[in-house]
């Protein structure tokens, strides 16, 4: 279980201030896959990159199955990363290292000996299907081959918890689901934690569980998914459907079949 508590985060420039992260409270079940849905701007990334403390928070807990991830110093916040795998819009790999040195990465860090890391990088391009690409460099892959490299450094150190900041948003729709497959193929193997932040509504409804709908920094509505699409309440969700309902008038109108 991941529980998030009156977590607050403000951000200040020279002439205002804007809180970003608004007392936020969260329960997600350990082996869920959870969304965290808003349009842009309202507060996802810095909620998500709260949870590893990439951005520190002013207050609030951070709670990741027994671990208290806000009340850590340096040395345990780095012990406790190694289990908090994040993947990225922009892939965020290393353009100079090859497939396999990008997915060795963390392993090198933690202290693995090199047979060991051999043996794990070769297990994990395996699981997400790049065997055959362990030696090219990210510029000679496809945008979904450089996110499968992403997702795989992330797995490395056999996180608790996966983290992903509008992982397919680069992405096309095709690719979007063959990440989309992955991610649920490595929950269900793995029995690994899943928290999504995107602003796509096909994201949520193909791999989501639950869901929490992020606006202005708050959350102001939590639930399964199905909810989401059958009662949406807050102002965020009912505006989503709505878009999404005025594109298939739309695609109907002009001789499509709707989606
Ligand atoms: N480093 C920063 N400094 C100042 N303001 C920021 C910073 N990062 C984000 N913000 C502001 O905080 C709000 C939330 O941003 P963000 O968490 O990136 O939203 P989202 O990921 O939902 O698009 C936005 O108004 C954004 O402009
Ligand atoms: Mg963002």
């Amino acid at each position: 279980m991941i529980k998030i508590k009156n977590l607050k985060k403000t951000y200040y420039t020279p002439h205002s201030s804007i809180e970003a992260v608004s007392d936020i409270n969260l329960k997600i079940e350990k082996g869920d896959i959870f969304g965290i849905i808003g349009f842009s701007g309202a507060g996802k990334s810095t909620l998500i990159r709260c949870l590893n403390r990439l951005e520190e928070p002013d207050s609030g807990e951070i709670l990741i199955g027994e671990k208290d991830i806000s009340s850590m110093n340096d040395k345990q916040l780095r012990q406790a990363r190694r289990k908090i795998g994040m993947i990225f819009q922009q892939f965020n790999l290393f353009d100079s290292k090859t497939v396999f040195e990008n997915v060795a990465f963390p392993l090198k860090i933690a202290g693995f000996r090199s047979d060991q890391i051999e043996n794990r990088v070769r297990e994990i391009l395996q699981l997400v299907d790049l065997s055959d690409k362990m030696q090219a460099y990210p510029l000679q892959l496809s945008g979904g081959q450089k996110q499968r490299v992403g997702i795989a450094r992330a797995l490395a150190n056999d996180p608790d918890v996966l983290l992903s900041d509008e992982a397919t948003s680069a992405l096309d729709p095709q690719t979007t689901y063959s990440i989309l497959e992955l991610l649920k193929n490595i929950n269900k193997k793995l029995g690994l934690t899943i928290i999504l932040i995107t602003h796509e509504l096909d994201v949520l409804n193909t791999i989501c569980n639950h869901m929490a709908v992020i606006e202005n920094g708050k959350i102001v509505e939590t639930g399964t998914v199905e909810k989401f699409f059958s009662n949406p309440e807050s102002n965020t969700a009912q505006r989503f459907i709505h878009i999404l309902q005025g594109f298939q008038k739309k695609r109907i109108f002009q001789g499509g079949e709707g989606i």
